[in-house]
């Protein structure tokens, strides 16, 4: 642990110190810091950091709210590691007929989208109850299904999906996330949402919405670092989508949840703030109404992708069918599939350059709608979301993956046993976010139109749309080092490692390099095939604001 970059001269740190000191004074946020000053209680010194060039060299406002932070570390996070990625997908292309063009009349028959049926055998099958549920709709259609209904499937059937009946993170699951890394992670998160509170001129109700929290680790450590801001727990509404009953349960646990009855109504109270948590499958279902903070960490990756492949007949979709033997296969459509609208919107969006150099696209409309309910949300309700994700500011070719035990597996092996995940396209949902604001300027301004005379419409339409333009604004997407970086994250670490025990330090070294490292580790000296990878600029982040708060921290 020696070669651990983290320790380092202390004069390095002073500079810093002095050059943070420095950067806070002169940053937008200086006033809102110098009012939280006197209730910090200080940064804690601690070791320089040879690492932290990498980073930006500042702290914005998250600065008040981290100095306030308790310094004890909480479980240290364990390890895991991923293997190297199996490339192989099957690719089999659906040929059509020929026609004969003597001067004979023959009529032929387009077989591709047929199903042809295996031998019959009288062999009990071993399938699970989710291979066999999807067999039997490609069965019942005759044809093929698209990799979205085929992922939607597989990761959320109410009976047998993936997320449905177990817990899959950690050491003992099939991946680890962010949260589950390190509690840096939710504190960080945290102190973004403080600051965008503060800049939404500290409400006293709040709608704090995740999405997709998995073991709920994220928000019990954002509720944990944010404890003595009571103003802003006092403040907050829980409310989880989740469509898992499972994980529901153990976010009900990890947030230390109890049933309370006030008069004749029961509710469901965080002890970790003492904040009532609702949980809804759908984003829609949260009500409205409220100023809102939403987070979403990897959320959208295991939103269902359909994929496109550019051949001699264009753009054709790739679909999951059964072998011959019935195996899972991919074929290509024989013909055109409604989804091609969403490719169609995606390119329109794209430039000749970038669409002249893929071969493949992958278009998620789940992820184009859910952004929309986003942006309708905060351009109504006010406030602000942030997504964090692994992904590409940019159209997204051939990213869809399936992890099992901490290792990538085929796709079509074994559906249910393992997670899939695609990288999320960041450019997709800023324009999703700016359309959904503009169509809702457009109905805004319709509303006005009615209700104004017909001479007074024109100038009221036109100074609605002026009004209500862009009414929402969206940031990034940075890295996750660059956005925990100036949130924090040094300060954060040097706090911990103040108050810990040689294990707890290893861990705190391990999931800092998770989270803001590029590659393997450097300083690792465990089992290779545990090496920590970082994480830092794989993830990206990207936030979605009304433009009455101004543009949040740290974008
Ligand atoms: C990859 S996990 C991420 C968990 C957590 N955010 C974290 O970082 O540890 C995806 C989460 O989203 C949930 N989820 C997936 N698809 C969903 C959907 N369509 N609606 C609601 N929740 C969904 C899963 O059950 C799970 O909690």
């Amino acid at each position: 642990s020696s070669s651990y970059p983290l320790s380092g001269p202390t004069h390095q740190h002073f500079s810093y110190s002095l050059c943070l000191a420095v950067e806070m004074l002169r940053s937008p946020a200086a006033a809102l810091l110098r009012r939280l000053a006197p209730r910090l209680t200080g940064c804690s010194g601690g070791a320089g950091s040879s690492t932290r060039q990498s980073l930006p060299p500042y702290i914005s406002s998250s600065s008040s709210f981290l100095a306030r932070f308790s310094s004890t570390p909480t479980s240290p996070p364990p390890p895991s590691s991923v293997g190297a990625r199996d490339d192989e997908a099957e690719d089999d292309k659906l040929q059509g007929s020929s026609s004969d063009s003597g001067a004979r009349l023959s009529i032929s028959v387009d077989r591709a989208g047929l199903y042809s049926p295996p031998e019959h055998s009288h062999e009990p099958s071993s399938d699970s109850d989710l291979v066999k549920h999807l067999k039997s709709i490609i069965k019942f259609r005759s044809g093929p299904i698209s990799i979205a209904e085929y992922m939607e499937e597989v990761l959320t059937n109410p009976q047998s999906g993936y997320y449905m009946n177990r817990d899959v993170f950690g050491e003992s699951g099939d991946f680890i996330t962010s949260p589950e890394v390190s509690q840096m992670f939710g504190e960080l998160i945290g102190v973004w949402a403080m600051c965008l509170w503060e800049q939404m001129g500290k409400p006293e109700k709040v709608n704090l919405i995740e999405l997709g929290p998995g073991r709920g680790t994220l928000l019990a450590d954002l509720l944990r670092g944010s404890a003595k801001f009571v103003n802003f727990t006092k403040a907050l509404n829980i409310n989880l989508v989740e469509c898992s009953p499972t994980l529901q349960k153990v976010q009900y646990n990890t947030l230390k949840c109890e049933d309370e009855s006030v008069g004749d109504e029961k509710r469901t109270v965080s002890k970790l703030c003492g904040a009532p948590v609702y949980w809804h499958a759908s984003l829609v279902q949260v009500p409205s109404g409220f100023p809102t903070i939403i987070v979403a960490h990897e959320f959208f990756d295991a939103l269902p992708i359909h994929q496109f492949q550019k051949g001699s007949r264009g753009w054709c979709e790739k679909m999951v069918d059964l072998a011959g033997d019935s195996s899972f296969r991919f074929v290509l459509s024989p013909q055109p599939t409604a989804s091609l609208i969403f490719l169609s919107k995606r390119c329109q969006w794209a430039s000749a350059e970038e669409l002249e150099k893929v071969e493949q696209i992958e278009v998620c409309p789940k992820a184009m709608e859910i952004t929309e309910q986003i942006a309708d949300r905060i351009s109504s309700d006010g406030g602000g979301a942030l997504i964090i994700d692994y992904g590409k500011n940019g159209i997204v070719s051939d990213s869809l993956q399936a992890i099992r035990k901490h290792k990538f597996v085929h796709i079509l092996d074994d559906p249910g046993s393992a997670d899939l995940s695609a990288y999320v396209d960041f450019a997709a949902i800023k324009h999703s976010a700016m359309e959904a604001s503009g169509l809702h300027c457009i109905m805004n301004s319709y509303c006005l139109f009615v209700l104004f005379m017909a001479w007074q419409a024109f100038l009221t339409r036109l100074v609605s749309v002026v009004i209500f333009a862009d009414d929402i604004s969206v940031h990034g997407p940075m890295t996750q080092s660059q956005l925990l970086g100036s949130l924090g994250i040094n300060f954060r670490v040097e706090a911990l490692m103040q108050n810990c025990d040689e294990k707890q330090a290893e861990s705190l070294r391990t999931g800092y390099w998770r989270l803001v490292g590029d590659g393997e580790a450097p300083f690792w000296e465990g089992p290779d095939d545990q090496t920590p990878i970082g994480m830092g600029s794989r993830y990206l982040a990207m936030a979605i604001v009304n433009k009455k708060q101004g543009s949040p921290v740290p974008f």
